[in-house]
């Protein structure tokens, strides 16, 4: 059997597996979805949200890009929002970067990629604005880790000054942005707001 039959099969006992547990389960997600969670992650196949959070489906929107960047000007990500926010109602928005990040590590060197440089510009932007601790840093390791944090935070800032996110809280209504930083090397997440 062929990779991609094989992914057939696998989802064919997916299915079934969920519905032993749960007969109706995909019968009441096929009426609504109802999430607690947007998630804004990185594109990387190590950083799968559902998985990570241990969630099934229907409990996580997801929006994923190259090295989780919240650009003003990206509709995408900001109809992804908006979405989330006014539709569904979701009241955590979580922005998780990781790190070991390709993105990240790209955008630390000189080297052109080609297109996806004009993308990791912005993460540029984010060393620059830091620049002051990120070369103070010794250590090429601990400072790529740092910028993976600090690219984390920069797009909390980018996603809270949004007008979507900025109106949804003058209006007093429920909603909050988390920091949170995923390390592929034991799987576990870390949340920055508290470190
Ligand atoms: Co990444």
């Amino acid at each position: 059997m062929n990779k991609l039959s094989q992914i057939f099969e696998d989802n064919k006992s997916w299915a079934k597996e969920i519905l032993s547990a749960d007969p109706e389960f995909f019968h009441k997600l096929s009426k609504q979805q109802n999430p607690d969670y947007l998630w804004i992650g990185c594109a990387d196949s190590r950083v799968p949200a559902n998985q990570i959070m241990n969630l099934p489906p229907g409990d996580v929107f997801v929006h994923r890009n190259i090295a989780n960047v919240i650009v003003h000007t990206d509709l995408n990500a900001l109809s992804v929002i908006q979405y989330a926010v006014e539709v569904l109602e979701v009241t955590h928005i979580i922005v998780c970067g990781h790190y070991g990040c390709g993105g990240v590590k790209a955008s630390m060197s000189e080297i052109q990629h080609g297109l996806i440089d004009n993308w990791l510009r912005h993460i540029k932007d984010v060393q620059r604005f830091h620049e002051k601790e990120l070369t103070s840093f010794t250590d090429e390791t601990q400072k790529f880790d740092r910028l993976c944090e600090l690219n984390v935070l920069e797009q909390v800032r980018n996603v809270e000054n949004t007008t979507i996110v900025k109106n949804t809280l003058s209006n007093g209504k429920e909603l909050h942005v988390h920091a949170w930083i995923y390390d592929i090397k034991d799987g576990l997440l870390k949340d920055l707001k508290l470190i």
